[in-house]
């Protein structure tokens, strides 16, 4: 079976070194890929956002099954050319993409299926838009509409952070057409559940809870960026909270995509916000987490490609889903400077007998080195039966992996801890 993973970061290599240990899978190509999947995956030099060549490729090559993992091509209709040949895929429709390519889109459905999640306004007039923010109650959050790499969500602490805010967005156009729409919502306070799920518009599995570090420095601060590491479970997330989800929000959001004839298929991604009145929805996205997956799927011990499969042909109800009870860090190895100026170019050295727990997101091969060719270069997981040993190791693999300028936080997973032990 040849099978093609659209996108090129951590996220998807996590995602391939996974559908690798299928027996029926004879090839793996990945679009873009990169230089660190060698091993893993052929790399085929077609952006993830060019959905007509992807196309051409999955054609001309045979392709059996497609997985699209990034937002992009989702939001512009991947998985709809694909299926449009006769490809089976893993990704939810455009149609269905639009929860997380629409922030107005995916508030409006809140409220009409009585989802919980912060109130809000949509503005598509400044004007309208700095006016409310005259009475608006403060801290309050903005963000832009559309995708915008993560970084189109402003915490504003005082009323001129969030004029600026707004000005910058639908003025100044940070983020293009993405911003020209701003969604301006109450500010939530609660620890953050990251939970992905799979689902086939009827069934719906949520896989092992995570916890992400989005700041780029030690105790959550500085700036936001992809991510910079992660553990799962996620200690916040108790059996009775996650009951509570799967009643008032998984499921119910499961049932408004299909009562608005935009059935979602492939995995739903849940971010929440565990307030003091109860689990919220902070944003859905219509894919894999990075680095989430990094530690979601190493817990998985059923088999990826044929629950991927199930999802697609509807018949996830009788897939086996299993997890593992173990923990799992990741810690992100990013270059220096990072979320804003870097310079990459450094060769990487990763000890061959730990590669397995290594998952390359930015890196290019030039005449049989490798190098770092990103912000965000690699993640690398441990998984042990404690979190406290999870986190030693994964920080023991850093310490094996080695380029110039190398970046990462020094405290992936100590929030978690202390969250466990004070339980
Ligand atoms: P997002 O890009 O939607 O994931 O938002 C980035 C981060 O902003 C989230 O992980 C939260 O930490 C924070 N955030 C987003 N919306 C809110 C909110 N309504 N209240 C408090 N924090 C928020
Ligand atoms: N880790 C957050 C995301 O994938 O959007």
């Amino acid at each position: 079976m040849k099978v093609m993973v659209v996108g090129g970061g951590g996220r998807e290599h996590a995602i391939i070194k996974k559908i690798k240990l299928n027996k029926n899978v004879s090839e793996i190509f990945a679009l873009p890929g990169n230089g660190g999947m060698q091993g893993d995956a052929t790399c085929v030099n077609i952006g993830a956002k060019d959905i007509e060549k992807i196309v051409d490729f999955a054609v001309s090559n045979q392709i059996d099954y497609a997985v699209v993992a990034p937002d992009d091509p989702l939001v512009l209709g991947a998985v709809d050319a694909l299926e449009e040949k006769g490809i089976p895929c893993f990704g939810p429709r455009a149609n269905a993409a639009i929860i997380e390519g629409s922030k107005v889109f995916s508030k409006n459905l809140m409220k009409k299926y009585g989802i919980p999640t912060a109130t809000y306004e949509v503005f598509n007039n400044i004007d309208d838009a700095l006016k409310y923010l005259e009475t608006a109650p403060i801290p309050t959050v903005v963000k832009a509409d559309g995708l915008a790499l993560g970084k189109g969500v402003i915490i504003a602490e005082t009323r001129d952070a969030a004029c600026d805010a707004v000005k910058s967005m639908m003025q100044d156009k940070a983020f293009g057409k993405s911003g020209e729409t701003v969604v301006i919502e109450e500010f939530l306070t609660g620890p953050e559940v990251s939970v992905l799920a799979f689902t086939d518009g009827e069934t719906v599995v949520p896989m092992v809870s995570s916890m992400d570090h989005k700041r780029i420095g030690d105790n959550d601060t500085g700036l936001n960026t992809g991510g910079m590491g992660t553990v799962a479970p996620n200690p916040y997330y108790t059996a009775e909270i996650a009951a509570e989800c799967m009643e008032k929000i998984f499921i119910p959001t499961v049932s408004a995509m299909n009562a608005e004839g935009r059935t979602f298929k492939g995995c739903l991604y849940f971010g929440l916000m565990l307030t003091p009145n109860g689990p919220k929805v902070i944003e859905y996205n219509c894919r894999f987490g990075d680095p989430e997956t990094q530690v979601v799927l190493p817990l998985l011990e059923s088999d990826l490609l044929t629950v991927m499969q199930a999802v697609t042909e509807g018949k996830l109800r009788d897939a086996e889903v299993k997890f593992s009870d173990k923990n799992a860090c990741c810690v992100i190895m990013a270059s220096k400077g990072y979320p804003t100026e870097y310079e990459k170019g450094f060769e990487m050295t990763i000890p061959s007998d730990i590669s397995d727990n290594v998952y390359v997101a930015g890196a290019k091969l030039s005449d049989g080195k490798l190098l770092t060719n990103g912000g965000r270069v690699l993640g690398a997981t441990a998984i042990a039966d404690t979190l406290s040993d999870a986190i030693n190791d994964a920080y023991g693999l850093v310490s094996r992996i080695h380029f110039d300028n190398a970046y990462y936080r020094r405290d992936i997973g100590a929030k978690a801890l202390k969250a466990r032990e004070e339980k």
